[in-house]
């Protein structure tokens, strides 16, 4: 496979953070998050982190012209020749199609978006437990996959904290502007056959074999 053009989708909370890591680690492709990277633009206080904070706060969504630009900028610069991952991007129908449109443009196509399925229940579940590393963003949780030292980081020493966008009202309004915004694009990515959906329940090291399959699948498919 020449290049690796990947979305990682799913509702907050599915592991697209988790499985992000672990495929940057694999491939060795510049990962964009743009939760990550619109976090980092606040704590900068930038333009474009003053522009997003109310809507993160309130677990909205940002405008989709305060972050398709942002993204298309990085996936066409040429850090991402042989491909990328994209994790929480596009998030709207009108991210999906200036995806597209801006990857035609310069003869490229997404490899696939993976669907990482989970349900609500599960959703409010990990999210309640969650703890992020204030340096670089590394994830774990108190039950699931918790630091060998509470409350540090084991990768790089930071303290971990509980993202403000986890207090249990925002995230059921983050869950809902997924399944009305989000979720659309799943029917889109079905009908342009680029749709790989995965259960997200499953432990984490089982999540990320079955991303590492699905992968060699589409690479042997490619090279018929
Ligand atoms: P963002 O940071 O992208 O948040 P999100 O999509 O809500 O996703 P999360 O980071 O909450 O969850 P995740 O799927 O990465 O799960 P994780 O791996 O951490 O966005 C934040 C905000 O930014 C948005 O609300 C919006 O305002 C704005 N924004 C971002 N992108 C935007 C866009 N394109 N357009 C407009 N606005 C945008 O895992 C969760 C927990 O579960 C962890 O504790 C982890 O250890 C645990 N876990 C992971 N996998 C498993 C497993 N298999 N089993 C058990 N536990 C697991």
């Amino acid at each position: 496979m020449s290049e690796l053009n990947l979305v990682l989708l799913g509702p907050p909370g599915s592991g697209k953070g988790t499985q992000g890591e672990r495929l940057q680690e694999d491939f060795h492709l510049p990962y964009y998050a743009t939760g990550d990277i619109l976090r980092a633009a606040v704590r900068e206080e930038s333009e474009l982190g003053r522009k997003a904070k109310e809507y993160m706060d309130r677990g909205d969504l940002v405008p989709d012209q305060v972050i398709i630009g942002v993204i298309v900028e990085r996936v066409c610069g040429g850090e991402a020749a042989d491909g990328f991952i994209l994790d929480g991007f596009p998030r709207t129908v009108a991210q999906a199609e200036a995806l597209d449109a801006e990857l035609e443009r310069i003869g490229r196509r997404l490899t696939a978006a993976i669907l990482i399925d989970v349900p609500d229940d599960e959703v409010l579940r990990r999210l309640g437990g969650r703890r992020t590393c204030v340096k670089n963003g590394h994830i774990f949780h108190v039950e699931f996959d918790p630091p060998k030292n509470e409350g540090i980081c084991d990768i790089c020493g930071a303290a971990l904290v509980v993202r403000d966008d986890d207090k249990p009202e925002v995230i059921k309004h983050r869950l809902e502007q997924y399944h009305e915004l989000t979720e659309p694009l799943v029917p889109l990515y079905e009908a342009h056959g680029r749709l790989r959906r995965l259960d997200g329940k499953l432990p984490p090291d089982e999540v990320s074999d079955r991303i590492r399959a699905l992968l060699a699948t589409l690479r042997m498919e490619e090279e018929l």
